[in-house]
Parts: C-alpha cells; sequence; structure tokens
C-alpha cells in the first residue's frame, strides 16, 4: 500500500522534477527578463532564469511523460496510475519551470540574490505551480491520479528528493550552490 503510494508519487511527478536539472544543465544564454530590473532596483527575475533552460526542461519534461508512457503497459501492474494524457505532460514540465520562475520572482522582491536559498519556497515552487495547472488542464486525470495518500506522499518525498538531487548536482560541479 505505501509502497504502490510512493510508486505512484515518484512515477507521476517524474516530468516535474526533470525540468529543473535539465535546466541546470542546458541553461545560458539570454535571460527571460532581458536584465530588466523593477522599482525596487532588483530584477525582475534574474540571470538564473534563462530561455533555453525554460524551453530545454520542458521540452525535457514532456519527453519523460512521453517514454514512460511507451513503458506503462509492461509495469501497469506496478504504477497503478493511467498513462499521462499529452495535457498533463506539458502541465507537469511547463509548471515546474514556471513555479520555479516565480520563485525567482519572490526572492528578487524579498531582496535575495541570484543562487541565494529560500527554504521551502526552493524545495515545493514548482510541485505546487505543475500540480495546479495540470488540476485546470487534465482536471480527469489529476483528480483519479492524486489521491490524498498519493499527495501528501509528493510532498513528503519531493523535498527529500530535492534536496539529495541538488547536493549530488553540487559535489559532481553541475549547480553552483547546494540547493
Ligand atoms: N536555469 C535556467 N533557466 C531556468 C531555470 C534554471 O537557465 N528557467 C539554469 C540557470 O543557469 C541557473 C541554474 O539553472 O543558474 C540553476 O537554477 P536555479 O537554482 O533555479 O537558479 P539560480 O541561479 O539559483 O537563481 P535564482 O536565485 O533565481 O533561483
Ligand atoms: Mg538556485
Amino acid at each position: 500500500m505505501v509502497v504502490e503510494t510512493v510508486v505512484v508519487a515518484i512515477w507521476v511527478m517524474l516530468p516535474a522534477y526533470i525540468p529543473n536539472n535539465v535546466a541546470v544543465l542546458a541553461g545560458g544564454g539570454r535571460p527571460i527578463d532581458n536584465g530588466m530590473t523593477l522599482g525596487d532596483g532588483k530584477r525582475f527575475l534574474g540571470d538564473g532564469k534563462t530561455w533555453r533552460g525554460t524551453a530545454f526542461g520542458t521540452v525535457a519534461g514532456v519527453a519523460v511523460a512521453l517514454a514512460l508512457n511507451q513503458i506503462h503497459p509492461f509495469v501497469s501492474g506496478v504504477v497503478a496510475a493511467d498513462p499521462f494524457p499529452i495535457a498533463a505532460a506539458v502541465s507537469l514540465a511547463f509548471g515546474a519551470m514556471l513555479g520555479d520562475i516565480l520563485a525567482s520572482f519572490l526572492k528578487r522582491r524579498t531582496g535575495r540574490e541570484r543562487g541565494a536559498a529560500f527554504p521551502g519556497i526552493d524545495q515545493l515552487d514548482f510541485v505546487v505551480v505543475s500540480l495546479a495547472l495540470t488540476a485546470i488542464v487534465a482536471t480527469g486525470w489529476f483528480f483519479e491520479t492524486f489521491t490524498l495518500f498519493v499527495l501528501v506522499a509528493v510532498f513528503v518525498l519531493t523535498p527529500v528528493l530535492h534536496v539529495s538531487t541538488n547536493a549530488i548536482a553540487y559535489a559532481l560541479g553541475l549547480k553552483d550552490e547546494p540547493w
């Protein structure tokens, strides 16, 4: 029961987990905010949010969902979730990027420089927005998939996975900070 819930939670969130990691690898080039600052003198988003990172991250997340759909027939006995509708594939992946972008907006407004930690927000921003967006664009699939147990598993597991993957990326020299 618990194992089944955890398996579903990780499976359905993979398209949302992948984008931020791919953005770290693929990021660079023109920042989304084009260098713009707001009235508070701080950047709108900052140099850490680029078009390239966002595009590659989103595409990678969608690709993961489509790949999982291909594997699904072989593991449907283990993974108690329906395949990703295309709308959910896109909303999970893009929502994750959007959540991270909104977090950067909040970081800048609260005076945090690029790369500064924002405990709590850093670990859950992308989950909240990808789930909210998916609930809107793939409502039927969302409520069938995200039972209360699965949601609890997602909110418990995500910070753990986030902290550990970022620590690994930092140790490998892929990321500038361990968060
Ligand atoms: N990245 C990107 N585009 C995104 C998200 C991330 O290009 N939409 C890349 C950037 O190179 C960024 C790196 O991934 O520096 C790490 O991402 P993140 O930790 O989210 O950004 P920070 O540089 O820490 O900036 P911020 O303080 O705004 O989060
Ligand atoms: Mg960061």
